[in-house]
């Protein structure tokens, strides 16, 4: 059988090995050195942020800028529904609980008229939620102007999961910068990897100062180890914040070699009744992290699933669009916001392989398989 094709693998550049290389040599293995402070100041740089700093995970990111921002036990947090489980995971660590909110059509992210309803309506009975949690989805960003005029109105923190948008804009700027805390994720599947790995931005130096502090034990300044508060163990360590250096080098090839599949798939598969491809909205630029279409199987002819399977018939990964979280069993006991929006996408939507370094051969065998498919249910239709 041919080689799997995976649905987003990582892609090393060349230096990467080389700044490993460096930190094997200087020794700089105990977990910290000198390539975390690069990569924080060069990933600060690249997004447009004041201060960033690097952390194991994005996961981890997330989990202390909630607690930042002064999420504790019993608090509600405002979260989009269509993402994966761990822009909420960390929610609960804390305590607090999430209430969801839809997505819109336009970006396939949190609506923001949604937002805006339900503070209007939360103000009114002094319920208003601890933080919002924003997801920026597939490479793409949410309407963020709306929803931060929002948040400010009623002061409540915009905390940004940026994991999946790394390289995209709004409105020129990169998403992750706007709220008062942005993360990122550096997992193995995302545009740029460290094998694992996230970065947690402020334009409030001392929020940031406070996530290094929280990432390392949160050790008092003393010669001894002496502790005031509970912290984690989370911060990156120096090999694989080489990686994310090397990474970071080529961000911007990436990002078109991504697009680069979406056109490929468009010209491919645009033709099909019933393939709608996510929308990049207009208020910015898309990654295209991930290549995502929806699929109508009525007009189709069969659903997502079926496409699916008939790709991994063959070995091509392909996922469903995340599950929005109001709909997963662990959350069943959790508010919802909205309507059918983020529900209609999962059912109907489908991620295709866009790993940046998909070839025109690996292209040309996935459009290949779903005409072949959509060919032989047609024919069996008319037979
Ligand atoms: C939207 C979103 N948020 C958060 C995360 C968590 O990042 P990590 O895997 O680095 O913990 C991911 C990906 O894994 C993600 O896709």
């Amino acid at each position: 059988m041919a080689d799997r094709i995976f649905l987003s693998p990582p892609h090393m550049g060349t230096r990467e090995l080389e700044l490993v290389k460096e930190a094997f040599k200087t020794n700089w293995l105990a977990p910290a050195g000198p390539h975390i402070e690069a990569f924080e100041a060069e990933f600060a740089q690249v997004v447009g942020s004041p201060h960033a700093a690097a952390v194991s995970s994005g996961t981890a990111a997330l989990h202390m800028a909630l607690r930042l921002v002064g999420v504790t036990a019993g608090d509600e947090v405002l979260c989009s529904t269509l993402t994966f489980i761990a822009t909420a995971n960390p929610i609960t660590y804390l305590g607090a609980r999430p209430v969801f909110i839809d997505s819109d059509r336009t970006s396939w992210n949190m609506d923001p008229e949604l937002l805006r309803q339900v503070l209007i309506q939360r103000a009114k009975t002094g319920n208003l939620p601890k933080a919002v949690v924003l997801v920026h989805l597939y490479g793409q960003s949410a309407d963020i102007d709306p929803i931060l005029e929002t948040c400010d109105r009623y002061d409540i923190p915009l905390i940004e999961d940026a994991a999946e948008a790394l390289g995209a804009t709004y409105k020129g700027r990169a998403p992750g910068t706007f709220g008062k805390i942005g993360i990122y994720s550096f997992n193995g599947n995302k545009i740029i990897t460290t094998s694992g790995g996230g970065m947690l931005v402020s334009a409030d130096q001392s929020l940031v100062d406070k996530a290094r502090f929280l990432a390392t034990q949160a050790r008092d300044p003393a010669p001894h180890y002496q502790h005031s508060e509970i912290g984690y163990n989370y911060r990156l360590s120096n090999v694989l914040a080489g990686i994310g250096r090397g990474q970071l080098q080529v961000l911007g090839d990436r990002v078109e070699a991504r697009r680069h599949n979406f056109e490929m798939y468009q010209a491919g598969l645009g033709h099909l009744p019933g393939i709608e491809f996510m929308p990049e909205a207009p208020f910015g630029r898309s990654t295209r992290w991930l290549t995502c279409l929806s699929i109508d199987p009525e007009r189709f002819g069969c659903n997502r699933e079926t496409i699916r399977q008939a790709l991994a018939k063959e070995n091509i990964e392909a996922r469903p669009v995340w599950k929005p979280l109001h709909l997963q069993p662990v959350f069943s006991d959790c508010k919802f916001i909205g309507g059918t929006v983020a529900q209609d996408l999962f059912e109907r939507g489908l991620c295709l392989p866009s790993g940046s370094n998909l070839t025109q051969d690996d292209r040309l065998q996935i459009i290949q398989v779903i005409n072949r498919l959509h060919e032989q249910i047609n024919l069996t239709d008319l037979s």
